[in-house]
């Protein structure tokens, strides 16, 4: 079996949780570096963001987020968080139904129309807000081996691939909105986040 294989089939969440940027930490505004050696490092990383996502919760998260400017993202709009009470009473929660996806190299042809959708991203924590993309795109990416893929993309799959993208771009989705919106958001982003 191949390593991507063996990280996505039957994917079970194991790995160590990062340590996620919020903005306007630096990194999160440069443009990441192409990825050129599929090694272990790579496949540990790859692991270790997606137990991370999972966690936050979270149903993507590029690499920059978690400090690497490296072209990398993972997602997953499938999975499943349900809140259940241990026998000692504590609250947890429980997740299913996983569908991993990680892609390398990302490059997105935009096909037809247009989708407007309300984003979040863990790197601005309880911000929310509607952003247009496009509606139907095919991306071109590798896999943790290098081999190539092609994912034709629509609706909530299509939003988060352009939002993962972005962040390789060193660009947050409040950057997406209007300039009203935008200078409003952001400086209430950034007041509550104690920043201004
Ligand atoms: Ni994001």
């Amino acid at each position: 079996m191949n390593a991507n294989a063996e990280i996505l089939e039957n994917y079970s969440p194991s790995g160590e949780k990062l340590k996620v940027y919020t903005y306007p930490a630096p990194v999160l505004k440069k443009i990441a570096e192409p990825i050129t050696e599929f090694n272990d490092d790579l496949k540990k990383l790859c692991k270790d963001m997606l137990y991370t996502m999972y966690h936050a919760p979270g149903i993507g998260l590029a690499a920059p987020q978690i400090g690497k400017s490296i072209r990398l993202f993972v997602m997953d709009i499938d999975f499943n968080r349900e809140e259940v009470t241990r026998a000692d009473g504590t609250k947890d929660y429980e997740l299913s139904n996983f569908n991993p996806l990680i892609l390398i190299n990302p490059e997105i042809e935009k096909v037809e129309g247009e989708i407007l959708y309300e984003e979040g991203c863990l790197s601005l924590p309880g911000l929310y807000e509607e952003v247009k993309r496009v509606e139907k795109i095919k991306v071109h990416y590798q896999d943790v081996e290098g081999n190539k893929h092609t994912l034709d993309a629509d609706g909530l799959l299509s939003v988060c691939i352009q939002h993962e993208n972005d962040h390789l771009e060193g660009i947050v989705f409040l950057e997406r909105l209007s300039t009203l919106k935008r200078n409003f958001l952001t400086k209430r982003y950034l007041k509550r986040s104690g920043l201004r």
